[in-house]
Formats: structure tokens, sequence, C-alpha cells
């Protein structure tokens, strides 16, 4: 894969739905970068996919939606693979509150996002979407303060932002069609690169936080950077994420190693 790439939208139960894009990695293989679309009484999108292919996002949304009936825009956190388009589905969705923290509205107003459209809700607090209450969660590994994931107790999705997500060989449908010992490594690979300071954690409190999330009795975990993660794959995914501070930490190319990769690209 030489570009990002937009694919065709994909129902992951009677209520939800993944806008999934992929971006290449160069010399490592391609990283998933999800956006949601809980399609209830006040529909809710999670995360607005990348700037790079805003034509291929709407599109999808599109045919999800009339983005003029989102009524709430769950941000996970600031990243530009979160908030590529988050401009452009706000004009779209004149009636829709955009769900952060207040650090999360901190980094929106210095990108001309209107303030007046933001909804504090933090970890721990509910978000009443009319046929369900939505749980803000502490995701066990983050880059960036603000990051809040989601549990929606009716579907019993994790929206795990950037954790669980997995750098891959190729793109895929689903997480389970991935070899064990390819999602493992492409897991460990992307926490230590996501979450660097793993290794100065406190091994206690980290393990406390996968144990709330166990806690959750999720059905699926739907990572922004890993394909659908069913039921079957909910366990064996937080063994593999609760052992990431023994995982060695992640070192990039020089400029020579770079300019290898791309040409054998
Ligand atoms: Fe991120
Ligand atoms: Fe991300």
């Amino acid at each position: 894969m030489q570009a990002p790439e937009m694919m065709d939208a994909t129902q992951i139960d009677d209520r939800t739905f993944c806008l999934n894009s992929w971006l290449p990695v160069p010399g490592f293989g391609v990283l998933a970068v999800n956006s949601y679309l809980i399609k209830g009484e006040q529909p809710v999108l999670v995360d607005t996919g990348l700037a790079g292919l805003r034509e291929g996002f709407m599109r999808e949304l599109h045919k999800l939606i009339d983005p003029a009936n989102l009524r709430w825009i769950w941000l996970t956190h600031a990243d530009a693979d979160h908030t590529g388009n988050l401009v452009e589905v706000l004009k779209a969705a004149p009636n829709a509150r955009l769900v952060t923290t207040y650090l999360g509205m901190g980094k929106l107003g210095m990108m001309g996002v209107p303030l007046h459209r933001v909804y504090l809700v933090n970890p721990g607090q509910q978000l009443d979407v009319g046929d369900r209450y939505l749980l803000a969660v502490a995701p066990p590994t983050f880059d960036a303060p603000e990051t809040t994931a989601m549990f929606d107790p009716v579907g019993r999705n994790l929206f795990s932002a950037d954790s669980f997500g997995a750098l891959l060989p190729e793109p895929v449908k689903q997480a389970r069609d991935i070899p064990e010992d390819t999602l493992r490594q492409g897991m460990l690979a992307w926490a230590t690169v996501d979450a660097p300071w793993l290794k100065m954690v406190d091994l206690a409190g980290y393990a406390a936080g996968i144990r709330r999330l166990r806690e959750l009795d999720a059905n699926r975990i739907l990572s922004s950077h890993l394909p659908l993660a069913d039921a079957t794959l909910v366990e064996p995914l937080l063994e593999i994420l609760a052992s990431a501070p023994d995982a060695p930490p992640f070192v990039g190319p020089d400029q020579a190693a770079l300019e290898q990769m791309m040409a054998a690209a």
C-alpha cells in the first residue's frame, strides 16, 4: 500500500457501523484508522478519520446517515488521525455536540473549533443518548492525555481509542483473521510506539486499569487502530495489552534505514 485508502463502511451490529481506512507505515506495514457510527435514537459519530481521505470519508458517512441527523461527535482525542474531517463534519452536522474533556476542548480551540459546540464528559461519567447511556472510560494506553474511550452497554462494544491498535502486514477485515503471533507482535509494537511511557509505569496501577476494562465484560473491542475484534478475542487482547510494559521499546529507523525501506516498498 503506497497511500492511505478508504474502504467501504461495514456493519458491526444492528446499530453500529465502522468507517474503515488504512494508512501505510513505511517499513512496518499498515495501520487501521477507524471511525464508528452508533445509529441509535441520538446518533453518535466516534472520531472523524483522516483529512487526506476527506472525500471518501464523507461519502461513506453519507451512505450511513444524513449528517444533519447526527447529535453527538465523540472525539476520543485530538490527534490528526481522529480529527481529520472534524471541521467538515461539524459543518454538515449543525445539530451535533462535540464530546471531549476540558483538555480536549483546549486543544480543539487551538484548531479553531467553535467552543460552543463542545460538551464535556470525563472518564467515569455517562452520556445520555436517548436509548442508551454511553460510559466514558480511561483507556490503559494512550498518546494524548485527553483520550477518552467509551463503552456502549447496549451493544457491549468498547470503543477503545488508540488502545488495542496493531501495526499489521496488510489490511484485513477482522482481527480474528490475523495469525496469533502477528497480532501479538503488531499490538506490542503499536503499544510501545503509542505509549512510550509504558516502561516507566507503576505496574500495579497499570494492571488495575486492565482489570477495570475486563470488568466491563465487553462483547467487542472497537479500536481506532485494529480491525473488528469479536468476543473470542476480548480476553486474548486484554492479556496482550497487559504484557505491554515488558515489551522492548520501539526504536524507529534512522534516515538511511528509512530510505532503504522506502526504496523497497
Ligand atoms: Fe493518538
Ligand atoms: Fe490514533
